[in-house]
């Protein structure tokens, strides 16, 4: 299968935690580049010399007693320097962009997390990314247990958000699958319970029908506000 087109393309990958996201989007990166395409990848929170500062003050836990709408403005403010430096001048050069969670996450983490007015995190989302909206957005699904038993194995000390307890694990699930719901043309659910290869010629076969089919921006994102 061959992609035609030659426009940089802005393709996120979402999420809970051990969905498997980090592992298909370097896949997804190497199967781009094997057929010509400058690729770049990246990641949230950080993807910049300063998103990554704001990064680590947030996943030590520094930011989480100012409570979940302050984690919020912190994550949109290092996704504007990330959007800034990296995002947009890859774009503008015809580079495709694979990031490695975006704004979705936000919404769902703080979201989820917080009980946070919709209204607040949609006028946020829209001053932080302002026109630049994924192309596509693959959000990949495992049930709670299993990704949170795969992010232990991988390491002893859990971060921030990997902390909370199994229910708020599974809401983050069920507000990932919601935006899918909501959003149709821009996302697609993939199982990420499976072995890593079937998961990523998954994402393979949506990234080709999605992105050569549809070439055009959706209509969420030109309707976003
Ligand atoms: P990271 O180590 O990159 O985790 P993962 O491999 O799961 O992506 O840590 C990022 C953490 O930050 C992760 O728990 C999700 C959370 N997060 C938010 O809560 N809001 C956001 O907007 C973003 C981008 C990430």
């Amino acid at each position: 299968m061959t992609i035609q087109n030659t426009r940089g393309r802005f393709i996120t990958l979402e999420g809970g935690e051990g969905a498997g996201k980090s592992t298909q989007a370097a896949r997804l990166e190497s199967r781009l580049r094997a057929r010509g395409f400058e690729a770049v990848l990246t990641r949230e929170p950080g993807g910049s010399p300063l998103a990554e500062q704001i990064r680590s003050a947030i996943l030590s836990g520094a930011i989480a007693p100012l409570g979940p709408a302050a984690e919020a403005v912190m994550f949109s403010a290092a996704r504007i320097d990330h959007l800034r430096h990296t995002i947009r001048p890859a774009l503008d050069s015809g580079k495709w962009v694979i990031c490695d969670r975006f704004s979705d996450s936000t919404r769902a983490y703080q979201g989820a997390l917080g009980n946070l007015d919709p209204q607040f995190l949609r006028e946020l989302e829209r001053v932080t990314v302002g026109p630049t909206r994924p192309d596509l957005t693959i959000v990949i699904d495992v049930p709670a247990e299993l990704g949170l038993a795969r992010a232990r194995a991988r390491s002893a000390f859990a971060d921030r958000f990997e902390a909370e307890g199994l229910a708020f694990h599974e809401a983050l699930r069920n507000a990932f699958l919601d935006i899918a719901v909501d959003e149709p043309r821009r996302c697609a659910v993939v199982d990420g319970a499976g072995d890593a290869d079937a998961v990523s010629d998954t994402i393979w076969r949506i990234v080709c029908e999605r992105l050569v089919e549809s070439p055009e921006p959706s209509p969420e994102k030109k309707a976003a506000p």
